[in-house]
């Protein structure tokens, strides 16, 4: 990839995705968008740049209309209350943004809704009735999650109308097989729609030559991979209205009952989240989206390419007054303990629940997860790996440097620094190398390279512990104070330039790190410098900027996600194989009747049967039933059973028992009747 900052830009519009707010975010969303995008942002605005980094809630969309449903609330309870949550988990982890909207906004209505009406105005859609899925129970269409089915390309049973989330592959609701209603689980019939389609395929030309030609070199090789296998195959007409009730309703007539499909409007969520920066602020947002001299960069997980390098630019050409996205950084996944983060299969860390685990450790997530940071390829979060990078890194290194530095400094000089007298050649050589850092660990930010960077930022740390373990004032304090003075000075001027170089990685850190050494208002430029401590300068109190994570607190950790192994294993359906076949002579055999219970009473001092007279169209018997457990004596009178009426009869507890009812067994060995689903009269046989 080419140096992304040949070009000078006035202004940085840094958008990451907007989440859905139908559940709480986990580290693979802090992974994948917001801690390279808030590292990039702060860097950018420690350098002096104007930066607008915008988030925001996706409100909309079938999955929160689908779990309001579920829960029996409207939808804007349950973004009202995911919002929230997600909204104060990025505040506590220091994600930067400046403004943090919600799609649900009246301004992001009305920015959608005018969005759309330009296009429809300059006949840029495409109006087409064609058949689609409809739930004659509840009277729905079933656009994307609404319907599932069996996935043409992978076989598997649950894909969605929108995608299969087994082999990523994007669906249509046709291309289903076997498709049912979630919302009622019936077979759907096809029933007339109009819908408005964006002409993708009008496009294709136009989107060859900018993606393929103008930015191959500059766009990652994820990113630009997807894009052309995208536009190799040929892109076709998007539908971008959906039958819902739920979203930005169609600005046209005729279209009662159509809102925007999701996709069409979060992406002009980063549009109205800008506004509403503006409202607040008072400075023009039009500039940072219009502008030629602006840069537009979105931060986005892999699963989100094609809306954010096809589509939406798309969109915004064709509305023509906006500019087009620079770069598109997008991110692969990151797993949990070598399996794939599932918010179903709860396969997470949630960012609320750190936050209360971890209190303080806002920065270890951030370092760990950009240490490990699945820039180019799926990466693994271990409970592990996070204790060995606190220890052994940021501990060890950072903070044991930073920490004897200045409690040094405190000891020997009353927390004043010292000056700096004679330079040995070591001593020029540490000053000489810190000098190169801002543009060391710049260059890789400027690529996007977010680990090269952290690693560069750890080189300064190690560069600093090093210096100060193989010099060893405290061995020579009592000989020779005016090299004390100068090892010591040294020292703090490399954690002055820690304390400016993490600010983007470990904005907490940086904070905590300034405050003791008294320093503020410094940027990137003054990276580099090695004389920012001036002598005689009052540090404040050393205080510790990491701690030691014990064993058990990982354990714990570890525990519970063996607990949530368990609990999805246990709750796997278990189904047992099928028997050997037998011969329909064999099945012959069994006389089973439908039979209806006339007295029941539990067997006295057994735990599990119960004792029952059964009307079997034949005669009337005893039948003892282990059935105790799950059904109370007084309320079976009257159940309508299926009883196997020819099995040798058999004394049980001293009772006679003459047949057997048939009970099917579920996963977890609880039991229950297998009867007539209508009043059939007793006798019936089953076959
Ligand atoms: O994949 C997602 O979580 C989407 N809610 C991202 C939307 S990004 C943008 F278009 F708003
Ligand atoms: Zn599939």
């Amino acid at each position: 990839m080419k140096n992304a900052q040949a070009k000078k830009f006035k202004r940085h519009t840094i958008t990451s995705a907007l989440p859905y707010a139908n559940g709480p975010i986990h580290i693979g969303h802090l992974a994948g968008v917001y801690v390279p995008a808030d590292i990039y942002a702060r860097y950018l605005r420690l350098k002096g740049e104007d930066v607008l980094f915008i988030g925001g809630s996706d409100e909309h969309g079938v999955p929160i209309t689908i779990k309001a449903r579920q829960q029996g609330v409207s939808p804007q309870e349950i973004v009202d209350k995911y919002h929230t949550i997600i909204k104060d988990s990025f505040e506590k982890f220091g994600i930067s943004f400046d403004v943090y909207s919600r799609t649900s906004s009246p301004i992001h209505h009305k920015t959608a809704s005018g969005f759309f009406e330009k296009l429809y105005n300059n006949n840029e859609f495409i109006e087409r009735t064609s058949e689609q899925y409809f739930d004659e129970a509840t009277q729905h269409f079933l656009a994307d999650r609404y319907i599932t089915g069996t996935c043409p390309h992978c076989g598997y049973e649950k894909a969605y109308g929108d995608q299969c989330e087994n082999c990523g592959t994007s669906l249509s609701p046709n291309d289903l097989i076997d498709p049912k209603s979630v919302l009622s689980g019936n077979k759907p019939v096809k029933k007339k729609t109009k819908h408005w389609y964006l002409p993708l395929d009008k496009y294709e030309p136009w989107l060859k030559e900018w993606i393929l030609e103008g930015h191959k070199d500059d766009w990652k090789t994820n990113v630009y991979g997807q894009c052309k296998s995208w536009l190799d195959t040929g892109l076709h007409p998007r539908a971008v209205t959906r039958d819902l009730d739920w979203g930005v309703k169609v600005p046209v007539k005729g279209a009662d009952g159509k809102v925007l499909y999701v996709w069409f409007d979060a992406p002009i969520g980063y549009i109205s989240a800008s506004r509403e920066w503006s409202g607040k602020t008072g400075k023009d947002w039009e500039p940072y989206w219009k502008d030629e001299s602006s840069r537009l960069i979105h931060f986005i997980g892999k699963d989100n390419i094609v809306f954010h390098c096809i589509i939406f630019p798309s969109m915004l050409k064709q509305e023509g007054s906006y500019i087009l996205p620079d770069n598109v950084p997008a991110f692969e996944f990151m797993n949990l303990e070598n399996d794939k983060i599932s918010t179903s299969r709860n396969w997470a860390i949630w960012l609320h629940e750190y936050l209360e685990d971890f209190p303080g450790k806002e920065d270890v997530l951030r370092y760990v997860l950009t240490a490990n940071a699945p820039e180019t390829k799926d990466n693994d979060f271990t409970w592990k790996d996070f204790q060995t990078r606190n220890n052994s890194e940021l501990l060890n290194i950072f903070g044991n440097f930073v920490n004897r530095t200045l409690i040094l400094t405190q000891k020997y000089f009353d927390g004043k620094v010292p000056a700096a007298n004679e330079f040995t050649e070591d001593d020029k050589a540490a000053l000489e190398e810190i000098k190169s850092f801002p543009e060391r660990i710049g260059s890789s930010l400027d690529n996007f390279r977010f680990r090269e960077a952290l690693t560069e930022m750890m080189a300064l740390a190690r560069l600093g512990n090093k210096y100060l373990t193989d010099a060893e004032p405290w061995k020579i304090f009592k000989t020779d104070v005016d090299r004390v003075q100068t090892i010591l000075n040294v020292s703090l001027q490399i954690c002055a330039n820690l304390a400016i170089l993490c600010e983007p990685f470990l904005p907490f850190t940086a904070k905590k790190l300034s405050d003791m050494l008294n320093l503020s208002g410094l940027t990137w430029k003054d990276g580099g410098n090695t004389s920012l401590l001036e002598t005689g300068k009052q540090l404040n109190k050393a205080e510790y900027l990491f701690e030691k994570i014990e064993d058990a607190i990982i354990e714990a950790q570890v525990q519970k996600l063996l607990d949530t192994k368990k609990e999805n294993a246990e709750n796997e359906i278990k189904v047992k194989p099928a028997k050997e076949n037998i011969g329909f002579d064999d099945f012959a055999k069994l006389d089973i009747r439908t039979g209806t219970i006339i007295e029941a009473e539990k067997v006295p001092k057994t735990k599990k049967l119960l004792k029952l007279k059964v009307d079997t169209g034949i005669d009337q018997r005893t039948v003892v039933s282990g059935i105790a457990e799950f059904y109370q004596a007084e309320k079976i009178i009257g159940q309508k059973v299926s009883i196997l009426v020819n099995l040798a009869p058999k004394k049980l507890r001293g009772i006679d028992s003459n047949g057997m009812i048939l009970m099917a067994e579920d996963k977890n060995g609880k039991l229950c009747f297998v009867s007539p689903t209508e009043d059939f009269n007793d006798g019936s046989e089953v076959r």
